[in-house]
């Protein structure tokens, strides 16, 4: 049998993901100026691709970047891909990354009107995460670096340059960390490199996130975790989280296409301090953990159309 390959696909041309390029005066590389999606499959079928489209077409509008490509032929393109990969073959899921780039042009900050955007799909294996992240939890710090003012960059456009982010994530590992959590200016809890934050509260047993205006990604496994609290009746709140209410946190977990929902074990606060959550999460983590695995389920019963497979 052949084995898996990772396969990237750009305007339409398939190659070994190793082997694709993109034109050094393309804006995506120049300045990040593009747009991206990132899914996961199960059994093949894409998770969310509504809700992905919905946002990327979002993000799209939001950049002032004029998609020239439609949602039926990305999901095609996409197919092509995946099938290059022998992922059907081998019976085994796939991450899918699709990108617009505003395309081609000279030096120039201003997305003259006469510029072709540029699509380009990535096809690999599921990242692998390290086993301690689900049988302990990830460990989290606080960095000193600030999330992007939301009027600065909007945090909903899922854009192409990740540098506040990855600044973040470098001070984490700095402090011993895995991820960060970052602040927004006000000192509230915004966001983690690429996943959303939640914490259960002391004796409340209630959930808490960020509210909206803090600054983060609308994560689509963020969504699913909300509907999942609404149809259980677990009382989730959004709302201003500073970093003295932390302390009376009891457990804290992260929701991201690829991470799912994955336990936190520590958090290190801006003075040093560490908080430490159960290991392998809580009885509200384990059971929302539970819960998403069944919310997926129902939700590929349900879009077995879309199998990327066939
Ligand atoms: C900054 C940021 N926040 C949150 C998320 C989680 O979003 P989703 O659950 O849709 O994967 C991501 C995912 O890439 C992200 O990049």
């Amino acid at each position: 049998m052949d084995k898996f390959r990772s396969m990237a696909n750009v305007d339409g041309l398939i190659t070994d993901a190793a082997d694709a390029k993109i034109p050094l005066m393309d804006r995506g590389f120049l300045y990040g100026d593009s747009i991206y999606e990132v899914f996961r499959t199960y059994k093949g079928i894409p998770l969310f691709h509504d809700e992905h489209w919905a946002r990327f077409e979002n993000s799209a509008q939001l950049a002032h970047l004029g998609l020239t490509i439609s949602k039926d032929r990305m999901l095609d393109e996409i197919r092509r891909t995946v099938k290059a990969t022998n992922a059907a073959d081998l019976n085994r899921d796939v991450y899918v990354r699709y990108i617009i780039t505003r395309g081609e042009g000279p030096i120039d900050l201003f997305p003259r009107p006469e510029l072709t955007t540029r699509f380009v799909i990535l096809v690999k294996e599921l990242p692998e995460w390290k086993q301690e992240y689900s049988s302990v939890g990830i460990r989290l710090a606080i960095p000193e670096i600030r999330r992007n003012a939301t009027n600065a960059l909007d945090p909903n456009i899922k854009g192409g340059n990740y540098l506040n982010n990855i600044l973040g994530m470098i001070e984490a590992r700095a402090l011993g960390a895995d991820d960060c959590v970052m602040l927004n200016n006000s000192g509230l809890i915004t966001e983690a490199s690429t996943s959303n934050v939640f914490f259960i509260k002391q004796n409340e047993n209630i959930l808490i996130t960020p509210a909206k205006a803090a600054g983060h990604l609308r994560g689509l496994t963020k969504a699913a975790v909300e509907k999942i609290c609404l149809e259980n009746n677990l009382e989730l709140r959004a709302e201003d989280i500073t970093v003295a209410a932390l302390e009376n946190t009891t457990e804290c977990f992260l929701t991201s296409s690829t991470k799912e929902v994955m336990p936190v074990s520590s958090l290190r606060l801006p003075d040093g301090n560490v908080l430490s959550y159960p290991k392998g999460g809580g009885d509200m983590t384990r059971q929302l953990i539970q819960h998403y695995i069944a919310f997926v389920d129902a939700h590929i019963k349900t879009h077995e159309h879309l199998c990327l497979y066939k």
